[in-house]
C-alpha cells in the first residue's frame, strides 16, 4: 500500500485549532465577553481586583516564581501566608478540581493564560502575586514600565475574594498587616 495519501491528508488537514479554553474544572464551554474590558474570559473565573497598569489584552500569568528574583521581600512575605498554600486546601477536601472553588484558591482561573488544572499549569496553583497584581508576562519583559500591578486602593484587591460568604470576619485593619509587603 502506497503511503501517498497518507502524505496529502498529513499536508491537506487543517491547521492546529486556537488554543482550547481551559477544560475539565468548567461546567460550561463558551467564553463570554469580560465586563471589564479585557479578552473574553470563563464563565465563573477569578475574581479580578481593580489593579491598574496591565495590558490585559496581552499580559499572560508567569507564577509568583517568576517574580522572586527582584522582589525577593514580597516574595518570603507571600510565601509564609496562607496564600501560598491555598490550592493544598482545597486538595485536602478533595476539591481541587471543584469549579465552584478553585477560582478563588488558584491564579487567574478562567482568564487567558491563567490557571487552566494542576497538570498544564502547575505554577499557577495557589494564589500567586499575580491574583492581585494582574498577568505579569508584560512586566516581566518591560520590569522597569512603570505601574505594573498599582494597587490603587487596598481593600478593593481583597474583598473580591474575602466576600461576606466565604470570609464573614474580614476586616481589613486586622488582614492587611498579615500580608503586608
Ligand atoms: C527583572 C526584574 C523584575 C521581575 C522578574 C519582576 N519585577 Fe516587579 N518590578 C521590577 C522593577 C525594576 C520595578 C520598579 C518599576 C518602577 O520603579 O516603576 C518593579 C515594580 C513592581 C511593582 C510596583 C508597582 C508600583 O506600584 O510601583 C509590583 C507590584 C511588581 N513589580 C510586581 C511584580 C510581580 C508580581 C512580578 C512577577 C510576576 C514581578 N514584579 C517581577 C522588577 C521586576
Ligand atoms: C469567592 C472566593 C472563594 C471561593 C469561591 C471559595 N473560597 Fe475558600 N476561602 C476564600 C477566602 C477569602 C478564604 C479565607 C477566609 C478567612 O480566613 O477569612 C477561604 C478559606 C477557605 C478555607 C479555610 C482555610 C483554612 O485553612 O483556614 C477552606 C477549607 C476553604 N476556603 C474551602 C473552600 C471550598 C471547599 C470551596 C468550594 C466549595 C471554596 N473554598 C470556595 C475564598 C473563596
Ligand atoms: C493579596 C493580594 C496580594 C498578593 C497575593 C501580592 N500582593 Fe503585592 N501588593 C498588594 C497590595 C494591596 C499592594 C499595595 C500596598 C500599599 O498600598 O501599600 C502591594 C504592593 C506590592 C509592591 C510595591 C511595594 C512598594 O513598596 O510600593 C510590590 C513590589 C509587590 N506588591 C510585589 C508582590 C509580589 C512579588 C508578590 C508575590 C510574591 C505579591 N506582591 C503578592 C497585594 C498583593
Ligand atoms: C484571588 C482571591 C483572593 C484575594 C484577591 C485576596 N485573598 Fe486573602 N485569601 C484568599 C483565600 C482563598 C484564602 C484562604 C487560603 C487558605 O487558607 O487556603 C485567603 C486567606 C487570607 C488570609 C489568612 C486568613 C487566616 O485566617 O489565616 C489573610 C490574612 C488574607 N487572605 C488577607 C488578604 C488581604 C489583606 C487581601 C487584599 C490585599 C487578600 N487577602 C486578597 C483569597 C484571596
Amino acid at each position: 500500500m502506497s503511503l501517498l495519501p497518507l502524505l496529502t491528508w498529513a499536508c491537506l488537514r487543517p491547521p492546529t485549532p486556537a488554543p482550547a479554553p481551559p477544560e475539565a474544572p468548567n461546567t460550561a464551554s463558551a467564553w463570554v465577553n469580560d465586563a471589564r474590558g479585557g479578552p473574553p474570559i470563563h464563565p465563573g473565573a477569578s475574581p479580578l481586583p481593580a489593579f491598574r497598569g496591565v495590558s490585559r489584552a496581552t499580559a499572560r500569568y508567569v507564577g509568583s516564581a517568576a517574580c522572586a528574583g527582584c522582589h525577593p521581600q514580597a516574595s518570603a512575605v507571600w510565601a509564609s501566608s496562607a496564600h501560598a498554600t491555598a490550592w493544598d486546601t482545597l486538595n485536602e477536601r478533595q476539591r481541587g478540581y471543584d469549579p465552584s472553588c478553585i477560582p478563588c484558591h488558584t491564579t487567574g482561573f478562567g482568564h487567558p493564560g491563567g490557571f487552566v488544572n494542576l497538570k498544564q499549569t502547575p505554577e499557577l496553583k495557589h494564589l500567586g502575586c499575580e491574583s492581585c497584581h494582574g498577568p505579569g508576562s508584560d512586566h516581566l519583559a518591560t520590569p522597569d514600565a512603570p505601574d505594573y500591578g498599582a494597587l490603587g486602593v487596598v481593600d478593593g484587591a481583597c474583598i473580591a475574594c474575602h466576600t461576606a460568604e466565604n470570609s464573614p470576619d474580614f476586616v481589613l485593619q486586622e488582614y492587611w498587616p498579615k500580608v503586608s509587603h
